[in-house]
């Protein structure tokens, strides 16, 4: 790595680490310390995650064909997370959690209890966000449960498009949903939920961008986000992949050569695992959202206390593995890049336009919404998408 570049990075890092000292934010003790030991490369032990994603449920009315659920290639069982279990889950890490992932493999919105799911960790004092398809979303349901950002994740300004991408959604059921959700939030302007939407950028809908962007704006979305999109094989990104290649996170030489990597490949370095853990619908525990099938589980979360699992054997491992050799963990090969999880979650003041992508490519932003300057580079965000 060029010199310049890690002072930058050691740079950012101590930038960041002096907001958490002077904010205090809920977690700050923990990030900032396991993101040393990370640093140090030191397996454990670790005080608990700030971070957690939780898997409602793995099933799905879509059938996106890159996504392990909706492609059919799903290895874990099918089911959806108990409403009793997860409460004594919530009760057990609310302590500790600063912020909720509400979804993985699966549509969140399909589980009847997810808004008293979300509520209920809402009263914990946890920050909570979720990603849906936006085909079931009730936006009753979603004002009661105060969730604190909810991105509708869309594949085209268009049925045609859209279902390209999104096999068996509907996007004017989303339509309505979303602006039943932006109605119902102006009349109730004590309602702090930010609604985001997200375009997941691909060959068949790359021309809409524009005109997403445009319509985000016009209907009083809080963010857009303009989403690079990840495919599993070179076959699957010759036919999904855009054409305007800064869309791409993956390294075009080794493309051309039939090889899919990203353009940043971690070595041997990953503060994602020490600052969060993805526990799936049955409470099997896994490193993060690269492992859908559950190839490397540390352990039960709902069987032992979350706390065992973290600083179990198994992430340990886990853990020295990727410090040491990480070229030979399997799901790190096509990882889209995760950074440190952020604290300071601050809804944006006006329209925003986030490009969440492992580059630094700056989007063509119609000058109309603000030109360049309106787009913020998020490479490495937390927000990724769980299926990279
Ligand atoms: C497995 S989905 C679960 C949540 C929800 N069902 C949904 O699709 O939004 C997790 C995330 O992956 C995103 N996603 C799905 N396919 C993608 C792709 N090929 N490239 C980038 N993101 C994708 C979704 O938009 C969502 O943000
Ligand atoms: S990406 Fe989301 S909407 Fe698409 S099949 Fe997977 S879980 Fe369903
Ligand atoms: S896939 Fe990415 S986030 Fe997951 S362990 Fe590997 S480097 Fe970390």
């Amino acid at each position: 790595m060029p010199a310049t570049n890690t002072v930058s990075k050691f740079g950012s890092y101590v930038d960041r680490a002096w907001g958490l000292v002077k904010h205090r934010p809920k977690g700050w003790k923990a990030l900032l310390y396991n993101t040393a030991m990370a640093k140090a490369r030191i397996a454990g032990p670790l005080m608990m995650p700030v971070h957690l994603t939780i898997e409602p449920t793995n099933a799905c009315n879509a059938r996106c064909p890159v996504c392990e659920t909706g492609n059919g290639t799903m290895a874990r069982r099918r089911g959806l997370i108990d409403f009793d279990v997860y409460k004594e889950f919530i009760d057990d890490v609310a302590p500790t959690t600063a912020v909720l992932m509400y979804y993985f493999m699966g549509e969140p919105f399909l589980h009847r209890r997810s808004y008293d799911m979300v509520r209920y960790a809402r009263d914990k004092g946890i920050y909570v966000e979720t990603c849906t398809n936006g085909d079931f979303v009730d936006a009753e349901g979603i004002v009661y449960s105060d969730v604190n950002e909810i991105n509708f994740q869309i594949g085209g300004m268009r049925q045609e498009t859209h279902g390209i991408y999104r096999v068996r959604s509907n996007l004017d059921k989303i339509h309505l949903n979303l602006h039943a959700l932006l109605d119902l939030r102006r009349r109730h302007p004590e309602s702090n939920v930010q609604v985001n939407v997200g375009f997941i950028v691909m060959k068949h809908n790359e021309h809409e961008v524009p005109e997403f962007l445009r319509w985000a704006k016009e209907i009083g979305i809080d963010r857009a986000n303009v989403i690079d999109p990840c495919v599993r094989s070179v076959a699957e990104g010759e036919e999904l992949l855009p054409k305007d290649r800064s869309y791409w996170f993956y390294d075009e030489q080794a493309f051309a050569r039939g090889v899919l990597k990203p353009k940043v490949v971690p070595d041997n370095e990953c503060t994602w695992i020490w600052n969060s853990t993805v526990v799936n619908w049955d409470g099997s525990v896994v490193p993060c959202c690269r492992d859908p099938n559950g190839k490397h589980v540390f352990g039960n979360a709902f069987e032992h206390s979350l706390r065992e699992v973290w600083n179990g054997p198994a992430t340990r491992a886990f853990r020295e593995k990727i410090a040491s050799a990480q070229g030979d963990v399997d799901i790190c090969k096509l990882c889209s890049g995760y950074g440190v999880p952020k604290l300071d979650n601050a809804p944006p003041l006006q329209f925003e336009i986030k490009r969440l992508s492992l580059d630094t490519n700056v989007l063509d932003i119609p000058a109309d919404l603000g030109g360049d300057a309106a787009a913020e580079q998020s490479s490495g965000s937390r927000e990724r998408a769980t299926v990279n």
